[in-house]
């Protein structure tokens, strides 16, 4: 369904030829859009933009959905749409499924990389703000039509795993019967033991090279590693509500054949050199080459992701691939983008994005920490919004949280400032919803019905009923600039302004069609919260 401010968009920009820069009204008796094209165009020609004005008015042709156009004040053109298309357009979004949600004409196959946490180490404060959004990215996308693959990208591989499996060793300890949280505490034991004995470093050193290179002893601690490390994050992921299994699994480990084929490729092609000892990508912008392969015949995180893009592209056939990751891996990935391009392994059809986000601070305007001071866990994160309120109403206050900011700035994790029901906050909209949930309850139990939006007299009934008419407009616009905040805004203005009808607009206590109309405006509402809600991955209870 096109919205009625895209069509009216797309009309006077095929007469103008230009972007009309429509805006919403500022007053009601503005009607409720307005374009300032005719002052722009005006200075153009040389002519009086009330006169330019008068001529746009006279040539557009929005007859059958506005009422007869204004010209206003030095030029300005108003819109006033006929409220019956206000009326129609509003029960349209309450008919249908979607809520005005459209399928695009052609789905893309959409990789997308998030969470990734690393074995053997408990999920951090970062992980789960890349859980979060990569969920909500994953889920706005399969609602617009995509296929979505997600992919996390786990870090199972790497020489962190030399100095844990010389650690097990050394302990004598089986490795199978750790929770995370010890693994976490073996990993902690182990970089400082590397640290202080230098004959343990060069053990563990050793030990990177046959384990990478297939020793059956290290690789069954390694296996034992992983396997301990799975169902701990399955267990974050079911906290967390979000819809990550085990079938998207593919970490750093997945790769590992690619390697060398890899290697040769990128030699054959002359896309990668030998410089000082190591197999190098140099590509134009970067004061270092990305390394493919160390000159100790080691391969690094790079290297991997290379393959990854290799395997995105040739087996999975992506059309879009999007990482989501802490800000200080744009670098990173900009680079491996470019190697990627330069190797021909990501065709210029191919999206490649990477989205940073920001850190969560501290009341303290530094990096989080739990009240005994150490480095926060995804866990004692949860732990503590759950201090303040029930699990799924924790869970909504984080989450927004996290995605009602640009991405990329940090935020303060104020864990009874986020749950309140008053602000802008998750909870805010789910008691909003469920408020609207109890006005339809009781119009049930007093027998009320409703089913179409019909009659829309008052401004603030318009408002409404123009604002639910955005839902699709706003949804697509997250998928394309991946910026989940706007579908936030949306929905607070949204929750708003139900808020001032309500005040001004007596639902239960109006009669006849003006009621069910009216109720209809608040089933809209109702299911426009919970389907933006479901995208943002937080519920939407019926009753708090
Ligand atoms: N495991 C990494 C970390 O915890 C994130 C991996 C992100 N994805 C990727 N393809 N590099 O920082």
């Amino acid at each position: 369904m096109q919205s009625l401010a895209v069509s009216l968009d797309a009309r006077l920009r095929a007469l103008t030829g230009v972007d009309p820069e429509m805006r919403p009204a500022t007053k009601p008796e503005f009607g409720h859009f307005q374009s300032n094209v005719a002052l722009r165009l005006a200075k153009q020609e040389g002519k009086p933009p009330r006169e330019v004005a008068q001529r746009i008015v006279a040539e557009l042709d929005v007859a059958d959905l506005c009422e007869p156009l204004e010209v206003a004040g030095p030029g300005f053109i108003n819109f006033r749409l006929k409220p019956e298309v206000l009326a129609a357009a509003a029960s349209e979004v309450l008919a249908d499924p979607h809520h005005g949600i459209a399928v695009v004409d052609e789905p893309q196959r959409i990789v997308i990389d998030y969470s990734a946490p690393n074995v053997a180490k408990q999920m951090h404060v970062g992980h789960l703000r890349t859980t979060i959004i990569g969920d909500c990215f994953n889920r706005v996308l399969s609602a617009l039509g995509h296929t979505v693959i997600p992919q996390n990208h786990i870090g199972d591989w790497g020489t962190q795993f030399g100095m844990l499996i010389e650690q097990v060793l050394f302990e004598g300890i089986d490795a199978g019967q750790l929770t995370l949280a010890e693994a976490d505490a073996l990993y902690k034991r182990a970089a400082a033991h590397f640290k202080d004995d230098e004959a343990f470093a060069t053990k563990a050193r050793a030990r990177v090279a046959m384990f990478q290179g297939g020793d059956e002893e290290s690789l069954a601690i390694w296996r034992q590693l992983v396997d301990i490390s799975k169902p701990a994050f399955n267990e974050a992921y079911r906290r967390l509500g979000v819809v990550l299994t085990d079938d998207d699994l593919a970490g750093e480990s997945t790769y590992n054949d690619d390697l060398p084929v890899l290697v040769a490729e990128l030699e054959a092609s002359g896309a990668a050199v030998v410089d000082q000892g190591a197999l190098c990508v140099f590509v134009d912008g970067f004061d270092a080459p990305l390394i493919v392969r160390k000159s100790d015949g080691g391969f690094g995180y790079a290297t991997t992701d290379l393959a990854a893009i290799r395997r995105r592209v040739r087996e999975i056939h992506a059309d879009r691939i999007i990482y989501v990751t802490d800000a200080r891996q744009a670098g990173h990935f900009k680079q491996v983008f470019a190697a990627a391009r330069k190797a021909g392994y990501l065709p210029d059809d191919v999206v490649a994005e990477h989205v940073g986000y920001g850190m969560v601070l501290g009341d303290d305007g530094r990096p989080f920490k739990t009240r005994d001071g150490s480095a926060a866990t995804l866990s004692s994160l949860l732990d503590a919004a759950e201090e303040e309120a029930a699990p799924n109403i924790a869970l909504a206050a984080i989450k927004y949280a996290d995605l009602s900011n640009g991405l990329q700035k940090d935020y303060v994790f104020n864990a009874s400032r986020m749950v309140a029901t008053t602000g802008d906050t998750g909870p805010y909209l789910q008691y909003a919803h469920a408020r609207i949930c109890q006005i339809l309850r009781k119009a049930e139990a007093e027998g009320v019905a409703w089913e179409r939006v019909t009659v829309l007299a008052e401004p603030a009934e318009q408002q409404l009923a123009l604002l639910l008419t955005r839902f699709g407009e706003v949804v697509d616009e997250v998928a394309r600039d991946l910026t989940p905040h706007k579908l936030c805004t949306y929905l607070y203005e949204l929750a708003g302004q139900f808020s001032s009808f309500y005040e001004q607009c007596p639902v239960l206590k109006s009669d006849g069609d003006v009621r069910a109309s009216r109720l209809a405006l608040c089933a809209a509402t109702k299911d426009v919260l919970a389907a933006g809600l479901d995208l943002l991955g937080i519920d939407a209870p019926e009753r708090m």
